[in-house]
């Protein structure tokens, strides 16, 4: 199917013009005997599995020494695959170097912070700057897109796995020359360097190039703006070498769309994918879940988000677990309904493909304790029954293949760079996590039963009546420009503490903090107040502020204060503020409320911006609902977010049947009911910006 913008989806090889949800896992059947294949092919059959991801980790197995290559069982499985009617994400089989490679050259082995290498032994142990490891990679990329370029199995490439899962930050010698060529790339002159990177403070000018290193182990914070660029830096490495796959493969199979593995989930954050995203023919992602109270919410966060970075339109989920993992220190297996909740979960954001780590689960290795499709217990196990009804639901879902999700009027603006650099070391507080602060206005909206779309700056924000941008710490001048014009023109903002607070070098907008945002919010704040671990400060609406207080003073008349704070440093002045501008406003929240105080003014930021839940009052809340429309039908994914049993009779439409779909009137806790309706008079697909 060809999706728009050229960017192409999964290449179907037969009956390509059948609407599909794509439903699998990754491949491993060199793990196993060759009689366990065919076992494996009746078993996907009958779970209706259409598609597997192959070779991820089969370097040393198609490549055993320099120059002895061994595809014979890799033509098999192909061939196997084929003729089941499976079709195949093929990886390039780079993700892991082989031991002869690591022998003959460890100079492609990464060196971590204090200098030690990182050795062979597991995975990922690769520099992603090092030219010898390149020239080898795409040596495999070249000979596996040679080998498979006309297999009829193949439906889409899969560079390398999880690209910096376990190598990102390498701080070797290739590093260094790497770093230094990136930089030499961004500022252009050492000058300008050292302006960006404040090197007048504690003696650190520098006057040549080789002078610059990556920020190893020093004796104090090292500077922090060289820390800074070294996340960046590291992300594009990476991103580099996913570029460098992609063009052999664009080079030898132009018709075969290519993708990587994202890894849009939980602190995951060194990888800026809003910066890849167009890298990539369609977007993957693999979700694992932390087990605790805000697991469900980060899971329906990180999915939007995902469905944000895809534009649109059709994502994989290339991973994620049918039950237990086991690299936690305690492996809880999923509950009953929580498979299938967590699958229609990224569904109902627009995924295309349900794929699972992995098929069959692995008797030796590091991973054996890991669920799979085919547990240990065998096909003749709840687990697997509840797979192939997950397969049969989704092949009942295909009419929502390529369907897009409606925008919602709440944008929930997330920033990979004020990621980074709100939390870097030496600031007011160590205990600042600005994805949480996120999830926590994602949690608010969804318990007001108003849905949002979480987006990046890439994004066009113009569309939104809300936007809501936590500890939105990096703010260059086009980005502050971009939320004035917003306000201007009627729409409204809202962000919190440690926001505005420095430009894209990591230096402080001076006058008085928000420095970006001082006009715009009418406020200034003199000193920051973050509060010492377990301090709680009350405010007058009978809510509770943690981590972090302001002093906040109004600078302008038409600024209104929403919530003043009652206890604490900060007692008698303004907690939270609204300030006008034309039709627009822009309001200011200075502490962490967490979902519950956050639920509690939210009503009132919410009343500011004209925006409304689209829900009747008593789903409110209890349910997470997106709506996948193709403009004829809108597809109502109504999600129990709760514990409760939800009465969704006042919801419109009627519901869809499949085995893992709840169709009662009343729908029960981990259970996902979807629910066809005409689409809405006027309402044309939009997708998230
Ligand atoms: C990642 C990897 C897989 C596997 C899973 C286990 O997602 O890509 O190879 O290790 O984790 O959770």
């Amino acid at each position: 199917m060809e999706a728009d913008n050229g960017r192409r989806w999964l290449r179907w090889p037969s009956d390509p013009a059948r609407a599909r949800l794509a439903y699998g896992a990754d491949y491993n059947p060199e793990q196993w005997p060759r009689e366990t294949w065919d076992e494996d092919m009746r078993a996907m059959r009958a779970a209706g599995v259409n598609i597997v991801s192959l070779a991820i980790f089969s370097w040393a197995r198609i490549q055993p020494r320099r120059d002895v290559w061994d595809f014979q069982w890799l033509d098999d499985v192909m061939d196997l695959l084929h003729a089941n009617g499976i079709a195949v994400d093929l990886a390039t089989a780079t993700a892991t170097p082989p031991p002869w490679l690591t022998t003959a050259h460890p100079e492609i082995l990464p060196v971590d912070r204090h200098g030690h290498t990182v050795w062979p032994g597991a995975r990922q142990h690769w520099r992603p700057t090092s030219p010898v490891f390149r020239e080898h990679a795409l040596r495999l990329t070249r000979a596996m897109a040679g080998r498979y370029r006309d297999h009829p199995a193949l439906a889409a490439w899969h560079v390398s796995n999880e690209l910096g899962c376990h190598n990102v930050y390498d701080y070797s010698q290739d590093a260094a020359e790497a770093f230094r060529r990136w930089l030499r790339g961004r500022y252009g002159t050492l000058e300008t360097l050292n302006l960006a990177w404040a090197t007048t403070f504690w003696s650190q000018h520098y006057s040549e190039w080789d002078q610059i290193l990556p920020p190893r182990l020093a004796a104090s914070y090292p500077n922090p703006t060289q820390q800074l660029d070294f996340i960046r830096f590291s992300s594009d490495a990476l991103k580099d070498h996913l570029r460098a796959e992609r063009d052999v493969l664009r080079e030898l199979t132009p018709g075969i769309p290519v993708t990587t593995n994202f890894m849009v989930m939980g602190e995951m954050k060194a990888m800026n994918y809003a910066d890849w995203a167009s890298e990539v023919d369609f977007v993957s992602n693999d979700h694992y879940p932390r087990p605790g109270p805000g697991a469900r919410d980060e899971l329906s966060f990180s999915a939007n988000l995902t469905g944000s970075l895809a534009g649109g339109r059709p994502w994989c989920l290339m991973e994620h677990a049918t039950s237990a993992v086991n690299w936690q220190p305690v492996n809880l297996a999923k509950q009953a309904g929580g498979m299938a909740r967590d699958s229609l979960t990224h569904v109902a954001y627009g995924a295309d493909a349900v794929c699972f780590f992995q098929w069959r689960q692995s008797a030796g290795g590091a991973e054996k304790y890991h669920s799979a499709m085919v547990p240990h217990a065998g096909e003749d196990s709840e687990l697997f029954r509840s797979v192939a009804e997950l397969g049969a639901t989704l092949a009942a879902l295909a009419p929502v293949a390529g369907t897009r999700r409606r925008r919602a009027d709440v944008a929930i603006l997330f920033d990979w760079e004020s990621w980074w650099a709100s939390e870097l070391d030496s600031h007011p507080t160590s205990l600042l996590r600005y994805r949480r602060e996120a999830l926590d206005w994602y949690s608010a909206l969804l318990a007001a039963g108003v849905r949002a779309d979480v987006v990046t700056p890439v994004g066009d924000l113009t569309a939104y009546p809300l936007v809501v941008a936590p500890i939105l710490y990096v703010v260059p001048d086009p980005l502050a420009r971009r939320l004035e014009d917003h306000v201007a023109s009627g729409g409204h903002l809202v962000t919190t503490y440690f926001s505005g607070i420095v430009d894209q070098n990591d230096q402080v907008r001076l006058g008085g903090y928000p420095g970006a945002f001082r006009d715009l919010l009418g406020i200034r704040v003199e000193e920051f107040g973050p509060l010492p671990d377990g301090e709680a400060v009350e405010l007058d609406l009978g809510v509770t502020g943690t981590l972090w207080t302001d002093r906040v003073d109004l600078t302008d008349p038409a600024t209104e204060v929403v919530a003043t704070y009652k206890t604490g440093e900060q007692a008698g002045r303004p907690a939270v503020t609204l300030h006008r501008a034309g039709s627009g406003s822009a309001s200011y929240v200075s502490t962490r409320l967490g979902p519950e105080g956050l639920a509690v003014i939210l009503p009132r930021l919410l009343d500011a911006a004209g925006v409304t839940s689209e829900l009747p009052p008593e789903v409110r809340g209890l349910v997470d609902v997106t709506i996948r429309t193709d403009g004829t039908d809108d597809y109502w994914f109504v999600i129990n977010r709760s514990d409760r049993h939800v009465d969704l009779t006042a919801l419109p439409g009627a519901p869809l049947r499949a085995p893992s779909l709840a169709t009662e009137a009343v729908l029960a806790p981990r259970r996902v009911q979807v629910r066809r309706a005409p689409a809405r008079d006027g309402d044309s697909p939009r997708p998230p910006a």
